[in-house]
């Protein structure tokens, strides 16, 4: 059997202990060793009558007459300083303090005097902290206190003719919550309960029976386990009665973020997503401030990076949220290489559009161009063999119709130009699977690396039409977001009529697929004739944006991002209509023959020219932390293996430079002996850093806690903030230079 939990040499301070619950603790602490002070004023229920001594001295002799060490104190809790002063001056420490006296003084809202709501305050609510205060510079001292609240179920959930008291419980919620914080380092540890007992309290409103049943002796226990030195229970919530104890804690919904960068937030959007505001299906249980504040925070970060409305999730609790198809996301595909010629670069330029006509297309088609370039859309080419050479439908387990499948998004960021040839290593993974009821999203991440830099990334969001239905989440935090255009007219508008041959030519780059060229299996599949590729159509639309807006300055280019609405003809003119919003894009295209959408919801992301150094570290100077992450994926070799066991989670960092993103890495430490890479996660990252490169070592030399980095702005958290606290394990032991 476990040994007995003892208080022998702990002073106990019980409020109000002269009966009902206060009673119970003081003589279950005093039976197990403790000094126990009894404090009570007497009075009756409502803090109406005159203070009666006897209630207080009753218990103290109850208490002596078995022997055990108690004294008395009248005062009201309200003079916090005087009943502490009983028990220094009696027994010379205090060691736990029960918060528990209280009175009611019940009446519906409107009648509520302020009289009635003042003493309530002041009995409950300040009572404690008075006599909290008083007791807590001795708790700090000796570093070790225990102390319990006394709220109730009324504040937890409200209850009808109790607005003045629900208030103040719950108000004592919150100063525990706060004591067990600030206490933790010194050993104080503050707890609250909620309990239900037959009492004086609760006479008039339980039966007879229920008063008797429900003995004060079914909570006692919990409290004194809380005060107990070897529990380490701080800052929590207990409802307890007749013999049942329970644990609450916050859930809140996965959300909605209803508002666009640059965009006022409206009470319509509000009300527009009012359903997903409040749906707790996948909720997150944030346990502290620095979760809750780091989502929303995270939310800025989102919002300002992809710009669009989203009512997906915010990141920590999509990615916590169980998945039908669990087995399958983060599966990796094999990699492969992608290599290519100055051959392969003209062919694609020419499949997009790119012309002789167009004297600055010049630098895109001929290799003798004195700044000869790739165009940025080239990365999908790259990166798409998984697509296109039918590996997606050999994963194991990914049962799906890919004959019905569609191209249905595509997202591409460059870390920095492609090289105009070259032979790149790639890297594929199913970031995450959604189902829309009406088919399965797949999202397959590429990861794309030229001498071992990661310069590319490219999401594919293939759309399997018919597959869906089968439960699984419906939003992903994986997903790149695709972005409405702004609701006025665009700023810009540029055409390029394609040729009969467009498809033709633009199937040589890789997508061999017979739809776009093969008129019976087009008709088969339900075309009048070949249908031009949806990325052929994003390769004239991406061009369009960077003549327009970079001067086809190749170096500008950061991200893109397009949804595949409604083919297009070969022969058809597409018209790429823009808008400038600071350096995004959003741009949409249109057949002009037919004013259909073919590409919506889109955008371009360009760097501003003063950021391309910052894009280019190699160029623009080394980044510090590039040693430390390459000098933690060498120790990992070593001690991988007991670090992953010990932190078990993905860390992305963001390292900025001169206030942009100049670098990511992913330190996974989650599998096997842990791995350091270049790039964002492979799969779900559960906690996401962002700083600088000089914040960044601060840190690692131990000269900034990342604590107090988060908290001051200089470090942004995403994800499970708390993985935080691991960091500095990581960081210190295995970074040191
Ligand atoms: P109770 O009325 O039997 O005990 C409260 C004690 O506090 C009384 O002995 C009273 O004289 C004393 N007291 C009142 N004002 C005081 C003051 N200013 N200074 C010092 N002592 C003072 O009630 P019960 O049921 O034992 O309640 C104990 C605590 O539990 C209270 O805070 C109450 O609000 C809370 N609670 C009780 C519930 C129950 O089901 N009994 C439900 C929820 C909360």
């Amino acid at each position: 059997m476990a040994s007995p939990l003892r208080f022998d040499g702990r002073v106990v301070l019980v409020t109000g202990a002269g009966g009902g619950l206060g009673r119970a603790y003081a003589l279950a602490f005093a039976e197990r060793g403790a000094s126990v002070v009894v404090n009570d004023l007497g009075g009756d229920m409502k803090g109406l009558s005159k203070g009666s001594l006897a209630a207080a001295d009753k218990v103290v002799e109850e208490i002596r007459s078995k022997g055990g060490k108690a004294v008395a104190n009248y005062d009201s809790v309200e003079a916090g300083e005087k009943v502490v002063r009983t028990a220094l001056e009696a027994f010379g420490r205090i060691d736990v303090v029960v918060n528990n006296a209280g009175i009611l003084r019940d009446n519906s809202f409107a009648r509520i005097s302020d009289e009635d709501w003042d003493i309530i305050h002041r009995v409950h609510l300040r009572g404690s902290f008075q006599v909290t205060r008083a007791a807590w510079e001795h708790m700090k001292k000796q570093k070790f206190g225990r102390i319990v609240m006394t709220a109730s179920a009324s504040g937890i959930y409200g209850n009808f003719g109790q607005a003045n008291y629900s208030a103040a419980k719950l108000g004592l919620l919150g100063l525990s919550n706060t004591l067990a914080i600030e206490g933790r380092k010194s050993n104080i540890h503050c707890n609250t309960i909620a309990p239900a007992a037959g009492s004086r309290m609760t006479q008039s409103i339980m039966t007879e029976d229920l008063v008797e049943a429900l003995k004060p002796d079914y909570v006692a226990p919990l409290v004194l386990w809380l005060c107990h030195e070897s529990c380490e229970e701080n800052g929590s919530l207990f409802e307890v009665g007749g013999g049942w104890i329970g644990k609450l804690r916050w859930e809140r919904a996965l959300g909605a973020i209803v508002r666009q960068k640059n965009q006022p937030m409206t009470p319509e959007a509000v009300k527009a997503n009012w359903q997903k505001i409040c749906d707790f299906e996948n909720a997150s249980k944030p346990l502290r401030i620095q979760e809750s504040i780091g989502s929303i925070i995270g939310v800025l970060s989102k919002i300002d990076s992809e710009g669009g409305i989203s009512t997906n999730s915010t990141s920590h609790a999509a990615s916590a949220a169980p998945s039908a198809f669990a087995e399958i996301i983060g599966h990796e595909l094999p990699s492969f290489s992608s290599a290519y010629t100055e051959l392969q670069t003209i062919m694609y330029a020419l499949g997009v559009g790119a012309s002789v006509k167009e004297p600055k297309d010049m630098k895109f088609i001929y290799e003798g161009s004195t700044d000869f370039s790739c165009l940025p859309t080239f990365g999908v080419i790259i990166a798409q063999k998984p697509i296109t050479g039918g590996d997606l439908p050999q994963v194991p387990g990914l049962s799906v119709d890919f004959r019905k499948a569609l191209h249905g998004e595509q997202y591409l960021e460059l870390y920095k130009p492609l090289p105009r040839s070259g032979n790149l290593k790639c890297e594929a993974v199913i970031a995450d699977i959604v189902d829309k009821g009406s088919g399965l999203v797949i999202f397959l991440d590429v990861y794309s690396y030229f001498e071992e830099e990661l310069i590319c990334y490219n999401q594919f969001s293939v759309f399997a039409v018919g597959s869906g239905g089968i439960g699984g989440k419906r939003v992903s935090d994986k997903a790149k977001v695709a972005v409405p255009v702004p609701n006025r007219p665009p700023d810009a508008v540029r055409s390029d009529a394609t040729s009969l041959n467009q498809s033709a030519l633009y199937r040589l780059s890789g997508d061999w697929n017979p739809l776009h060229i093969d008129p019976n299996l087009a008709g088969f599949a339900g075309f009048d004739r070949p249908i031009l590729h949806g990325l052929c159509t994003f390769g004239f639309s991406a061009r369009h944006v960077l003549q327009q807006f970079a001067d086809n300055d190749v170096s500008r280019f950061k991200a893109i991002k397009a949804r595949f609405s409604k083919p297009v003809y070969p022969g058809q003119t597409l018209q790429t209509e823009m808008w400038k919003e600071g350096n995004r894009i959003h741009f949409q295209t249109k057949v002009q023959e037919t004013g259909d959408i073919v590409i919506s919801n889109a955008y371009v992301d360009l760097l501003p020219t003063s950021e391309i150094s910052a894009k280019t570290p190699s160029e623009g100077g080394e980044l510090q932390s590039t040693l430390v992450f390459e000098e933690i994926g060498r120790r990992l070799k070593d001690i991988g293996h007991e670090v992953a066991k010990k932190v078990n989670a993905v860390f992305e960092w963001h390292i900025t430079k001169g206030g942009h993103t100049a670098a990511k890495w992913t330190i996974d430490l989650k599998s096997g002996s842990g791995k350091v890479y270049e790039g964002p996660a492979k799969g779900s990252a559960d906690a996401t850093f962002t700083l600088s490169d000089e914040d960044f070592m601060e840190v690692v030399l131990g000269k900034l806690d990342p604590q107090k980095a988060f908290f001051s702005g200089r470090l942004k958290a995403r994800g499970n903030i708390m993985l935080s606290q691991k960091l500095q394990m990581i960081l210190k032991d295995y970074a040191k230079l």
